[in-house]
């Protein structure tokens, strides 16, 4: 016990040293210094997105501060939109583009349009798939992915529920019965976080039963909508809820407090992003835990890798971010640091 406890300590203190090391402090908090006033587009998805909105703020933040003019567009959740975006960006002569695709598979598209018209792309938080990034390599292509790799995100909610005495096993039954809440299919995230959760407590021995899983597309109103049916249809069965992000959580609170059923009590709720209502429901209680989605520390990295290829600089095609478990020990820490 004394053991785990240290370990926790630990994590806690790896996770706060990381976030101080990789510049982990939103833009605002930061100081600009001047930069060389780069031309630069950035394209979102959706601008209704929660995550994303957190997200794009620090980015714009970020580059301004350091003197770049900065365009930021709303893709409305429509590649063809957002293709229209890029490709006004194009005719403008933008320096360099910062693209967070509608539709992952329209990467090889994009990709070539920017490359003929000698713009350097960084994508972001949608990744293109491997032989995408392997043809930039073979073809000499100016293009990058900064993200972070949403296994880890997965396998972090699965050992939360791990490091729970009764390893997520609340009603004693033997299984941990779970309805899984899915994000939108485009982003690896959903397919990722849905497998490597489970894997984790699989991988440990424990023996896992699915009761349900539906895809709530990251949307809050979708999140509650499908545990209030999971657990009209399942009660007392469902031991543990997971969510593939923090948005799809609260909404799952939110039927679980009308359920009547209490998390950590006779139910667990594991989101990801720690957005900083899920921070105070995971310090009241309300939510067993999430896992940090470093919006500031990608933002940062891809800014800076926008600047280096604007600048003529070569980069890898994968540019990785770390996440962070956040239990009730630390996610007061966390929640301090991003303010
Ligand atoms: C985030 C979600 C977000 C999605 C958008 C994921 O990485 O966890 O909250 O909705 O990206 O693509």
């Amino acid at each position: 016990m004394k053991r785990k406890f240290m370990a926790l300590v630990l994590v806690a203190a790896m996770a706060l040293t990381m976030l101080a090391g990789c510049g982990s402090k939103p833009a605002s908090n930061q100081g600009g210094s001047s930069g060389d006033g780069l031309n630069i587009g950035i394209c979102i998805y959706n601008y209704s997105d929660n995550f994303m909105t957190l997200y794009r703020t620090e980015l714009e933040a970020y580059l301004k501060g350091m003197g770049h003019t900065v365009t930021v567009m709303d893709g409305k959740n429509d590649q063809v939109e957002q293709t229209n975006q890029i490709e006004n960006f194009i005719t403008q002569g933008v320096d360099v583009l910062i693209i967070n695709l509608v539709q992952s598979s329209a990467a090889t598209q994009i990709t070539d349009k920017c490359h003929a018209a000698g713009i350097p792309v960084v994508y972001i938080n949608r990744e293109p798939d491997d032989t995408e990034k392997q043809r930039w390599v073979d073809n000499g292509i100016k293009a990058t992915y900064v993200g972070a790799d949403a296994r880890q995100s997965g396998t972090f909610q699965g050992e939360i529920v791990l490091s729970l005495a009764d390893k997520g096993d609340v009603n004693g039954d033997g299984t941990v019965k779970y309805v899984m809440v899915q994000g939108d299919p485009e982003n690896v995230d959903a397919q990722y976080r849905t497998e490597f959760s489970i894997k984790a407590l699989t991988d440990a021995g424990v023996k896992v039963e699915c009761l349900d899983i539906q895809r709530g597309d990251w949307d809050q109103t979708r999140g509650q909508e499908i545990v209030a049916n999971a657990l009209t249809n399942f009660g007392n069965d469902i031991d543990v809820v997971f969510c593939n992000n923090d948005a799809m959580a609260l909404g799952a609170a939110q039927a679980i407090a009308a359920a009547n059923r209490t998390v950590g009590k006779d139910i667990y709720l594991l989101g990801v992003d720690a957005l900083t209502e899920a921070l105070e429901k995971v310090i009241d209680g309300s939510m067993t835990g999430t896992v940090f989605n470093d919006h500031i520390g990608q933002s940062h990295a891809a800014g800076d890798a926008a600047v280096k290829f604007a600048a003529g600089e070569s980069l890898d095609t994968l540019i990785g971010v770390d996440y962070i478990k956040v239990t009730k020990e630390n996610a007061q820490s966390i929640l301090d640091l991003l303010k």
